[in-house]
């Protein structure tokens, strides 16, 4: 069994809740799940579900630079410390050790393989996802992307494959792209493999949402003010692709390819 009983969010630092509540519930329709400031209240976090996918909003500190995606969080089968000795004993770094969360709701700790890539393992009881969630717009939370090269790609499939124990979901090996997605439940983490790109120092690079019309999301974005791609037809053939960027520089990515369970490129 996985040390891991469920893939719980990714996080985006913020330097305005409201700037990106405005995106992520009102323009996209998503459901604010949980709504949580440490006691003193200088911490302020907002879980955000997608379809059946959940992002966590982090207000960041005034002037913060450090905005944008920032880990991938997984919820521990069992006790914090056994998942944290799975990480460990690979030789992961911690850059937080196993500590009771600031809320006071459960145990959390944060470590990032060679490439950079920051997981957090969290214990903690309740369930707030909302099953099978729907919206007109956004299909299916589609991925998590990660970027991984050559030096940092067996470090990062080791995680995914025997600590996390995700099973592969599809392979993609075409027109240049070289992609392997994950699964965990309802969640899909890529790993983008490419030596043509240089990884960044933070290699989450995007996050994609599955829509019915790329095209459509296109226009309402750009006039509800954000800057976002030209819809391009996928090197992959037969679906558009527009990327946007969030408040936070983040990049989201919005496909209009049926579920990748049915999509099969030749
Ligand atoms: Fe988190
Ligand atoms: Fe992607």
């Amino acid at each position: 069994m996985s040390v891991v009983r469920e893939l719980n969010h990714v996080a985006i630092r913020v330097a305005d809740m409201e700037a990106s509540l405005r995106l992520y519930r009102d323009l996209l329709g998503g459901k604010v799940i949980r709504n949580a400031r440490t006691p003193d209240g200088t911490g302020h976090f907002v879980y955000v579900q997608l379809a059946d996918g959940v992002i966590e909003f982090i207000q960041g500190k005034p002037g913060a630079d450090n905005l944008g995606l920032q880990h991938i969080a997984f919820l521990t089968s069992n006790d914090i410390n056994e998942a944290a000795e799975a990480a460990r004993a690979r030789g992961y770094t911690f850059t937080v050790e196993p500590k009771e969360a600031a809320s006071k709701d459960g145990y959390l700790c944060f470590f990032k393989d060679s490439g950079g890539t920051v997981y957090e393992f969290i214990q903690r009881e309740e369930n707030i996802r909302i099953p099978n969630l729907k919206n007109d717009r956004i299909l299916e939370f589609d991925h998590i992307s990660i970027r991984v090269d050559d030096e940092s790609r067996a470090d990062t499939e080791y995680l995914v494959k025997n600590v996390f124990q995700m099973p592969i979901r599809q392979v993609y090996e075409r027109a240049g792209a070289h992609m392997i997605y994950y699964k965990f439940g309802p969640d899909t983490i890529e790993l983008l493999y490419g030596a043509d790109k240089p990884r960044p120092a933070n290699p989450i690079i995007h996050i994609a949402l599955r829509v019915a019309d790329s095209k459509e999301i296109y226009r309402y974005l750009t006039e509800n003010g954000f800057s976002a791609t030209e819809p391009k037809e996928s090197g992959l053939g037969g679906f558009y692709i527009t990327n946007v960027t969030g408040p936070d520089g983040e990049i989201i990515e919005f496909l209009d390819r049926p579920s990748m369970d049915v999509y099969n490129p030749k």
